[in-house]
């Protein structure tokens, strides 16, 4: 076990984006009641997954993680996370298709509910208020008793996640993502958009494979791995009184597990090596996510790699890089050469999100041609240092959103305030999720021709 660490040994530590809530007392019993229910994923899952994110450092799987920016209680609904979900699996079978690699699912889901933010105060024609930190801390709607952080929240939050994992669990192992149902997978709005016809393609070549399959008796019926898949969730483990109230001992291993959620991240805001984040995350055996900004050099990486995986055990650390399209090729190879150098074993995930918001018309948006363009730096950058490019995370949703510019249906500047719905950034739609996908189908599978014909010209 870690050293000198108590699941409540980050209270000792300075702390970044911490809300302030005004009733201690009020704080103190909501943790104490969650520290009485029960854990919403248990620790054999989380070593599952960490095991799947090995096979991704070592090269021989691809992550796929996304989901919200920030989920809502006003969005709580099956719809939603049906359409989340099935959006999810058909990005997931295009990769799976393209890469002809294992693809690792997690979802930015049932629990992503704590916001960093880059301003303590809102102002709005002339009023100021405290900022939005998420539905598990205040509430969105502008005025003074709604933005002031209440614990009970926490609560509401801890419940829609048990409920959102329950509906998904329902989803992954109980038929809805049976292979047999790739074209119902279709979304409504998606069949008259371009990327329906190449989706439609490939769900023809897969459902020929599978009559084929059937012929020689391997079915969904007599074959799990078919009618079933592994999801995954995660969340930004921010608010950490949350985070310390749900984290327990695994009785098999006498581990510490966060059980929140079954991978947990560290923001690019609160990543200070002798900060509150990084003290809880040393403790905890769950797959970690580190978010990577421009700011980070490869020196304090290497000392936050020491720190958070000191065993060097594979699939232990993601790395996300959220640089943005024209700082990636600055900063990630230093990174890249200093991890190789020191021999380090981690997972590369691209987050082509964060570095590329940008506001028009009033409204944070991002570009659709400015997270390509970061996505695929990212990949000649892996592919010139010859490390694997393991993984995206984006924040998308299964709804037609007008949120983030551009893409093959073209979203403008004039049409965001069509569906504007996001509670925090803006996401991609499930359209622009598509071709994103395909777009990484594409480059995974030149990558994987050119390993065959380096492999065959030896
Ligand atoms: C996020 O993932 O929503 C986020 C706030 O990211 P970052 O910490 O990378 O800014
Ligand atoms: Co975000």
């Amino acid at each position: 076990m870690a050293q000198n660490w108590t699941p409540g040994s980050w209270r000792q530590k300075p702390i970044q984006q911490v809300p302030e809530y005004p009733d201690a007392t009020a704080l103190a019993a909501t943790e104490a009641t969650l520290a009485t229910y029960p854990p919403l994923v248990f620790a054999g899952e989380a070593r599952r997954l960490k095991k799947q994110l090995a096979n991704v450092a070592e090269g021989n799987a691809f992550l796929l993680q996304g989901g919200d920016c920030a989920e809502s209680f006003l969005e709580h609904g099956a719809d939603n996370i049906r359409d989340f979900f099935r959006a999810f699996l058909q990005m997931a079978v295009v990769l799976t298709y393209g890469a002809q690699l294992p693809v690792v699912k997690v979802g930015r889901i049932a629990g992503q509910f704590a916001k960093p933010r880059s301003s303590n105060v809102e102002v709005l024609d002339g009023v100021t208020l405290p900022s939005y930190r998420g539905d598990i801390i205040n509430g969105i709607e502008f005025n003074e008793a709604s933005r002031i952080p209440n614990p009970e929240r926490q609560l509401d939050a801890y419940r829609q996640s048990a409920a959102t994992l329950n509906l998904l669990r329902a989803f992954a192992m109980g038929g809805y993502a049976n292979l047999e149902n790739v074209h119902q997978w279709m979304l409504g709005f998606i069949k008259d958009s371009p990327q329906a016809d190449r989706y439609r393609k490939l769900a023809d070549r897969i459902s020929e494979t599978m009559n084929f399959m059937q012929a020689i008796g391997i079915s969904a019926e007599n074959n799990p791995s078919l009618r079933e898949t592994d999801f995954f969730t995660s969340h930004e483990a921010l608010l950490l009184g949350y985070e310390e109230a749900l984290t327990r001992v695994d009785s098999t291993s006498g581990d510490w597990y966060a059980t929140s959620g079954h991978m947990i991240w560290i923001g690019d805001r609160t990543r200070q090596l002798d900060h509150a984040h990084v003290e809880y995350f040393r403790g905890i055996k769950n797959p970690i996510g580190l978010k990577c900004g421009p700011s980070l050099t490869p020196d304090n990486l290497i000392e936050l790699i020491d720190a958070l995986n000191p065993a060097n055990e594979a699939g232990r650390l993601t790395l996300i890089c959220r640089f943005g399209h024209d700082k990636v090729a600055d900063s990630l190879p230093k990174l890249i050469r200093a991890v190789e150098k020191e021999g380090r074993k981690v997972v590369w995930s691209c987050d082509p999100m964060h570095g590329n918001t940008i506001t028009l018309n009033h409204y944070k948006t991002r570009p659709f041609e400015r997270i390509l363009s970061e996505v695929e730096s990212f990949f000649q950058i892996h592919r010139a240092e010859g490390t694997h490019p393991g993984g995206i995370h984006i924040e998308m949703t299964g709804k037609d959103v007008t949120e983030c510019t551009g893409g093959a249906r073209a979203v403008t500047a004039d049409s965001l305030s069509d569906r504007y719905h996001t509670h925090c950034d803006p996401r991609l739609n499930a359209d622009q999720a598509l071709e994103l996908a395909f777009l990484l189908s594409e480059r995974m599978k030149s990558g994987r021709d050119e390993k065959r014909l380096a492999i065959a010209t030896a």
